[in-house]
């Protein structure tokens, strides 16, 4: 298996091109199944969990021609099954994107239940109640779940989700664009990615309004048809690099970054004294100067993202003074403080909060990526780490970071990949 090897880097400094993001690319790539037109997608980032999306869209029975970099153009011209195939779901639970496009336009789907993973049980009991809320009856296997709409098709009404989960959220809205009525989704997920999806459907010819609020309303129409679609950058990756240049006191521009995709992390990033700018082309971090501790909690957006929240925790175990991260998102997201603490890092938990001490001179470990998150998080922590670092595991990181090891090498990063010896 892979690793990535990380020495002390001493303060990185230069730019960075965001790529697409993968949290927006997944879902408008299971919308192109929504019709039988074709549908050309723009910035798709390389990714492991992209080709498991482009794999599993294949199957399905749709043409997919990525033979143009950073294009996929997708024909879902007729579905030749609507059974998800329970490897993929069990590879990338994002396969479940497929629920609501599926139901909408062949009125049936048999999906593997997917499984938790290391940062929670992941139900999607609230998938299901959007979908049962629009008619559809739902029969829950062990293994699987099997959806039907009723002879008339998807009947929309009013869904008001108990957690303002993006999957759901995506799935349902997607589901709904085909539905006969109007369909209100209330306490929806705010994430720009909802908003990327709504766009795209929008421009297939769907009726959605006020997706990024937590009420969004779709009038079903008859039919969607094929359309263009360029992908948002990806926050969480400018989030990530943005630390790298606070951790290693650096000085980095993150280009196309968008700033209104990152407000939380930026606010959080000055109440501990780093120079966040924005410029005309993405975002300025300077991590240069003296640094305070502060206390942070995952919220949904526009909340700060649980997925920074490990890369950030990396962070704080190297500025002077105690600080405290709650986790209210996910119900197993620290998985990586036992892998700091490998490195020196002191941290302690108690349920869903973490105490970092920190103004530690951390040193390097064997280390594992936990997940995707904590993966860069341990090559965060690694470039600052006296010694070297050797994070395993690191598919999780080659799922959703495109060219990692190459973005952080052309801003001065002593990192190399290498097959396990
Ligand atoms: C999306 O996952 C992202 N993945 C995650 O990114 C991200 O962490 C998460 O949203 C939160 O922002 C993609 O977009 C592909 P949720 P998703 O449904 O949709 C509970 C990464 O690293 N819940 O908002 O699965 C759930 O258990 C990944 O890029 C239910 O209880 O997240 C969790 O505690 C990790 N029932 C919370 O809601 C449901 O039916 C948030 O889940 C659905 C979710």
């Amino acid at each position: 298996m892979a690793k990535i090897l990380v020495n002390n880097s001493g303060p990185l400094s230069g730019e960075v091109e965001i790529s697409g993001a993968k949290n927006a690319v997944l879902p408008l790539l299971a919308a192109t199944l929504l019709t039988e037109e074709e549908c050309i997608i723009e910035s798709v980032p390389a990714l492991a969990d992209v080709n498991v999306m482009k794999k599993m869209l294949s199957n399905y029975g749709a043409e997919v021609d990525d033979s143009i970099p950073k294009t996929v153009k997708v024909k879902a011209a007729q579905i030749v099954t609507v059974e998800g195939d329970p490897d993929l779901v069990q590879e990338m639970r994002a396969s479940t994107m497929a629920m609501g496009p599926l139901l909408a336009r062949c009125g049936r789907v048999v999906m593997p239940m997917p499984g938790g993973c290391t940062i929670g049980k992941r139900p999607i009991d609230l998938h299901l109640k959007g979908f049962k809320a629009l008619g559809a009856t739902v029969i829950e296997e062990d293994d699987k779940v099997i959806l039907e709409a009723g002879p008339e098709g998807l009947k929309g009404d009013a869904i008001y989700l108990d957690f303002p989960s993006v999957g759901a959220t995506e799935n349902i809205l997607m589901a709904a664009t085909l539905a006969k009525g109007t369909t209100i989704i209330e306490n929806a997920a705010k994430e720009p990615e909802i908003i990327d999806l709504a766009n795209l459907l929008n421009k297939m010819g769907a009726k959605i309004k006020s997706a990024g609020t937590d009420m969004i309303r779709i009038e079903g129409v008859e039919r969607l048809s094929g359309a263009f679609h360029e992908v948002i950058p990806d926050r969480i990756e400018a989030g990530t690099f943005m630390l790298a240049a606070a951790i290693t006191r650096g000085q980095v521009h993150v280009k196309n970054g968008i700033p209104g995709h990152v407000r939380p992390i930026i606010a959080k990033l000055k109440e501990c004294g780093v120079t966040v700018e924005v410029t005309s082309d993405g975002i300025y971090v300077d991590g240069r100067g003296d640094l305070v501790a502060t206390d942070l909690k995952t919220l949904p957006y526009p909340g700060f993202p649980t997925d920074i929240q490990s890369p950030f925790m990396a962070f704080l175990t190297t500025v002077e003074g105690k600080s405290t991260v709650r986790e209210t998102v996910f119900e197993n997201r620290f998985m990586h403080v036992v892998e700091l603490n490998r490195m020196g890092a002191d941290i302690t938990t108690e349920n869903r909060e973490a105490v970092i001490p920190g103004g530690k001179k951390l040193h390097g470990a064997k280390v594992r990526a936990t997940d995707l998150r904590a993966g860069a998080a341990m090559v965060l922590a690694g470039l600052v780490a006296t010694g070297t670092t050797e994070v395993s595991e690191i598919y999780h990181i080659e799922r959703g970071y495109e060219n990692f090891v190459g973005k952080f090498k052309a801003l001065g990063a002593d990192i190399m990949k290498v097959d396990e010896d």
